[in-house]
């Protein structure tokens, strides 16, 4: 009862158009400290091309895991060494490496945990907008979310803990300078604890923000399926209702006022 009484003031917050919490539930703050958040910043620079990365990562994903995802991002006809080239797919991997870019700063650097919340949610909601996932997630227990982010956590976190050598690191010079970069000063099952949270995180509220946006979307859809008819109900009901009040006031006003005589102006022209 006591903590009831002193708890602090829970500051509400809109997290985005279909959800709203307030800032105590930001995942990010409960699931992660200060320190787990600094972690993700600091290691997460420790990659000099981290599109390369996703890149590889997301090759893997298309050829040998989820086939299916080739056509949704154009490359079903496209040669594995081409892939990265075509705009759609190309595009997404940036993306996606942006976006752990923004969100790693948001919660390591800014301090902006609301705003990384937001963004994570927003992305969620922004994939109904594919076919391919408003037709498929979820749907014989397949949550696509989960299935990429699961391989990142496999792949993307040993690059993050130093355990994997960054590609391309035995290129004239630039090997040095990355070993030094990789000086270690967090323990490697730390930074693979600290992601795998964070990934957790993503999965979960892309997932649900996802869901919302979606059953939000098909309710709206089945309203307009509706609407025809109900508006046809409608707007007889407001005919009716104002050809009532009509002849009420036109009966009033012929028995109890008296009639005025209609003036006329002259034309002006
Ligand atoms: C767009 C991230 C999974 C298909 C995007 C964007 C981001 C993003 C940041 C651009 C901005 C936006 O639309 O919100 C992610 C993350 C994923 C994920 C973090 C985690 C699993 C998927 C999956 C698919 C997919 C499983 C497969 C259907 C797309 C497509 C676009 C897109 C087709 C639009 C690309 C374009 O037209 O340029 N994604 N995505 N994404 N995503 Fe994802």
């Amino acid at each position: 009862m006591g903590a009831s009484i002193c708890a602090p003031n829970k500051k509400k917050t809109q997290v985005g158009a279909s959800w709203v919490g307030n800032d105590t539930e930001n995942p990010f703050d409960t699931g992660l400290s200060k320190k787990d958040r600094t972690c993700l910043r600091d290691t997460f620079q420790r990659l000099e091309e981290p599109k390369e990365i996703v890149g590889l990562i997301f090759l893997d994903i298309v050829n040998d895991i989820e086939p299916d995802l080739k056509k949704v991002f154009g490359v079903d006809r496209a040669p594995r060494s081409q892939m990265l080239k075509m705009p759609k797919f190309g595009g997404h991997v940036a993306r996606f490496a942006d976006l752990l870019d923004q969100l790693t700063s948001m919660l390591g650097y800014t301090e902006n945990l609301t705003g990384a919340w937001q963004l994570v949610r927003k992305t969620g909601r922004s994939h109904v907008r594919q076919q391919f996932l408003e037709e498929n997630q979820n749907q014989l227990n397949k949550n696509y979310f989960d299935i990429v982010i699961n391989i990142f956590i496999h792949r993307l976190i040993p690059y993050l803990t130093g355990e994997q050598e960054l590609p391309n690191n035995n290129a004239e010079g630039g090997g040095e300078q990355r070993k030094v970069r990789f000086v270690q000063n967090y323990q490697p099952a730390q930074v693979h604890d600290v992601w795998k949270r964070f990934f957790q995180i993503m999965i979960a509220q892309m997932t649900d923000s996802f869901e919302l946006e979606r059953a939000k979307q098909r309710n709206a859809q089945s309203q307009k399926a509706l609407a025809p008819h109900q508006h046809v109900e409608q707007s007889e009901r407001k005919k009716k209702k104002i050809q009532e009040k009509q002849s009420e006031i036109e009966n009033t006003a012929s028995s109890n006022e008296p009639k005025e005589q209609e003036q006329m102006f002259e034309d002006p022209f």
